[in-house]
Order: C-alpha cells, then structure tokens, then sequence
C-alpha cells in the first residue's frame, strides 16, 4: 500500500492507530506527488504544525492573562525542498480553493490582498528572515489541510496560525538556522501581526509546546528571562480527565466579522487599560486587575469597574476627557482608534477579568477531579463571551444550548475568537457519539447550515517528520 512506507514514522506522531495512520500515510505521499508534478520529482522534507481549540480562557491572552488550549491531531503538512535562491513556489493539494503563489522571501516582503492563504507563508519567511539577520534560500512547497487530517479552516481552530507555525518551522530548518522552541514561538506570535489582526501568543504557543494528552495552562505574561529580548512564560501541563471527551462542533457560520472586530476588542481592552491607569499607575495590562492583586472580593472588584470605566466611549469623548494622554497614544502606536466607532469598554474589561478568574479555577477544578464544577466554568465563559465580548452570534448560542440540552454534556462554549467558528462540549465519554450525532442533526435542522463535528484528540506539537 502507498503509505506503508510512512507508517512508523506517523505512528510516533499521531499514534498507534492502524486505520488512522494508513489514511496519514496516503496524506503525506499525494502531498510529495503533487510537489513532483508541480515543482519535479527530488528529495523533500515534511513538517507540520498542529492547530488547538481553547478549553478556556478567551481574548485573555493579548490582556497578559491565562489560557488553557490543547493541541488537536487535525495539522497543515508542508513537504517542502530547498532552491538555491529565494523564490518561494506555494501549492497547495487543494488549489481551487488555495490557489498556487509565488513570492520572493526579504525582510519587507508586500502582502498579498486580505484574507489570502499565502500572506500567514510570507508571514513565517518574513519573520525567521529578520531573525536570521541574512538572506535565506526559498522553496518550493506543497501544503496540505484538507479534511478529516487538516485543521478546518476559518473555524476557531487556528489554522491559520499552523500554517505560519509549520512555514516558520520549514524556513528555518531549510535555512539550517536553530531556533529554540520558545523562541519559535515568539517569533511566530509577532509574525502573524503581519496578516493585520493583533493576536496574542496562545495559537502559536500551544501549537509547538504541547504534549499529547494534555491541555496547557498558559500564563501569556512574559517574566524577566536570560535577555531581556528572551522573557520566560509560566506553563503547567493539565492532564485531560480520564472518562471524558471534548467535542467540537462547526457552526458553519461565515466569519466575517472576526477580522474587523477583533482589533475593536484589542482596542477596547487597552483603553479600558488606560482608564484604570490613572486610578493605579502600576497597571499595564488588564491582567493586573484581579481579587487578588487588589486585596477585594471578585464583587468589589466589578463595582470598581463600574465606577471607573463607562460603558461605552468614542475616540472623541477620550480625548475630550484627556484620556488620550501620551500613555494612550503609547498603547496605539501600532494601531489607530477609529473616528466613527463605539468602544464598549466596561462590558469587555469585565470579561477579560472574569476569564481569567476562570482559567486558574478550571485548573484548580481539574486537578481536584472536580468535573462539574469544570463543566459549570466552561458554561459561564461562554456567557461571558456572548454577554460581554458580544463575540458569539445566535448559531454558535444555539450550538452551546443543543450541546448542554443533551445527556452527558457538563459544558459547552464558544472556542478561538468567535463571530462564528466552534463551539466546544465536555462530555462523558460514553455519551460523545450520541451527543455529535444529535447536536449536529438538530443545528442542521434548525439553521440549514452544513454543521460538523468531530470528538476531539490531542497531539503533539509542531516539528519536522522524519521519515
Ligand atoms: C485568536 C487569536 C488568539 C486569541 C484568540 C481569542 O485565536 O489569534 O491570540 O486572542 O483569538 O482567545
């Protein structure tokens, strides 16, 4: 058979499981014929890169709070070969809908339009070329994603993010430059502020730093390191509770508004940052504001934000208030407040706060065994999220009620940004079948949208598969 060739190598990836690892065989040897048709037969490398759904811990990570993703064994492959010089030819193994780009790797390389699946490639060659302080060969390169091995694309479950991961991961090893992976990482996170959406560090992070069969608990605050230009992040590895599964289901919704919207809730935060400064000069991110770093109750601690911050503003209004002092403008030297918009400031800083409380009593409800408890958290962040972020929409608040309307489900949220994407369920793993198959037939039913789901397996992080 095609795959049997690969079948070891895969095994020590994604697991011994016959029938799984054959179909990745097949995967990874039509990812290496298409690069022999396109680009002429030759040796070739394969890297890969995970994509992750958050368990907990929503918009917290750019806010320097806690996050708690695990990687999925859904990936983008690359099979990739070096040039001599420093084209880069990008195919993908599904061209109608990713099609072919060529680009030249620099360290200012022009973006191509919005929203196109070869600026997250240049991206990564942009990124690890500045790194590398030198000129880099380019290559040629075949990507691979589609279902049921890919990560779903515009789904809230980082795809997006894997492909500047695995392209990061092919350049450098191309270009025999050793990056540590945290520094591979960073270098990521910042990379993808390229595409023009001021993401935190989670997808990047979890996608090469995870371990299969466990969640990650993330504190996204860089602490002093060996250089100043290498900070250390706290992580603990969170067992996955035994007897228990995650199942993710695809609203199907377009995800217009996610690109747009996200940078409004980034600003929002930073503002909300910005009010809260001149009450306590010490605070810089809303991290910084918790019962505990206050001394107050988590009651107290929302009357505050009452008092302190309005429900909504408008550039205008700030800066008739003097809130658009230097430090502000500090905040928005990589981004512009918008004339014309509303900034719902209050509503969203009581999210970030309240998540991360969240975050670090989810873990403390795991490890005590506490499942229930971990389910009833899952439920109020999705709340939150809805509430407060106003980063759901009815499909994916109709997605969360079928899910907990059904037997065996303890909670169910929204995963990734939002405006649409996942939303994921924490089941008794006895149930899982029955729940994908009623959830998904009922949201089916009730919206007409081709909505899928999947029971979810971890794996581990990116890197290169030898075979
Ligand atoms: C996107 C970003 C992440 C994070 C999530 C929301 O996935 O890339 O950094 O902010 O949204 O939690």
């Amino acid at each position: 058979m095609v795959g049997d060739w690969l079948e070891a190598a895969l095994a020590a990836v994604y697991g011994e499981q016959g029938v799984w690892t054959g179909g990745q065989g097949r995967r990874y040897a039509a990812a290496l014929d298409a690069l022999s048709a396109w680009a002429g037969p030759g040796p070739a490398r394969f890297f890969r890169a995970p994509g992750r759904v958050n368990l907990i811990g929503e918009h917290t990570d750019y806010n320097h709070g806690y996050v708690m993703p695990m990687a999925l064994d859904k990936d983008i492959l690359l099979v990739a070969r070096p040039r001599s010089d420093a084209v880069v030819n990008l195919w993908n193994v599904e061209p109608e809908r990713f099609p072919a780009r060529t680009f030249v790797i620099s360290a200012e390389i022009p973006p191509s339009p919005l929203g196109d699946w070869a600026n997250y490639v240049k991206a990564a060659a942009q990124a690890v070329r500045r790194a590398a302080g030198r000129e880099l060969r380019g290559a040629d390169i075949v990507a691979s994603g589609p279902a049921p091995w890919g990560v779903p694309p515009a789904a809230g479950l980082s795809s997006s993010s894997a492909l500047t991961v695995v392209a990061a991961l092919a350049f450098a090893a191309l270009n025999d430059l050793a990056l540590p992976k945290l520094a591979l990482a960073r270098l990521c996170s910042e990379a993808e502020w390229y595409v023009g959406t001021r993401g935190g560090i989670m997808d990047q992070f979890i996608s090469i730093l995870a371990e299969r069969d466990r969640a990650l608990l993330l504190d996204c605050r860089p602490q002093p390191g060996e250089r100043p230009d290498a900070p250390r992040y706290e992580m603990r590895p969170v067992p996955l509770p035994a007897g228990y599964r995650f199942v993710i289901f695809n609203s199907a919704v377009p995800r217009e508004k996610t690109k747009s919207q996200f940078n409004v809730r980034v600003a929002e935060c930073r503002i909300g940052v910005a009010l809260l400064r001149r009450r306590s000069p010490g605070i810089t991110h809303l991290r910084d504001i918790s019962a505990e770093a206050l001394g107050l109750s988590q009651a107290a601690v929302l009357a505050l934000l009452d008092d302190l911050l309005p429900e909504a503003t408008t550039r205008q209004a700030l800066a008739v208030q003097r809130v658009l002092d230097d430090a502000l403008n500090a905040m928005f030297a990589d981004f512009r407040l918008e004339e014309d918009q509303v900034y719902r400031v209050r509503r969203r800083c009581r999210h970030v706060i309240t998540e991360n409380a969240r975050v670090l009593a989810s873990e403390a409800a795991l490890a005590a065994g506490d499942v229930q408890r971990f389910g009833a958290l899952m439920n109020a962040a999705h709340e939150s999220m809805s509430r407060d972020y106003e980063a759901s929409c009815p499909e994916v608040d109709l997605l969360a009620d079928l899910c907990r309307a059904c037997e065996g489900v303890l909670g169910a949220r929204v995963t990734g940004a939002g405006w649409g994407g996942c939303v994921v369920a924490f089941v008794a793993a006895d149930a899982a079948a029955d729940v994908l198959a009623q959830v998904t037939a009922r949201y089916r039913a009730a919206t007409g949208l081709p909505g899928e789901g999947f029971v979810c397996a971890s794996a581990p992080g990116a890197g290169e598969v030898t075979v």
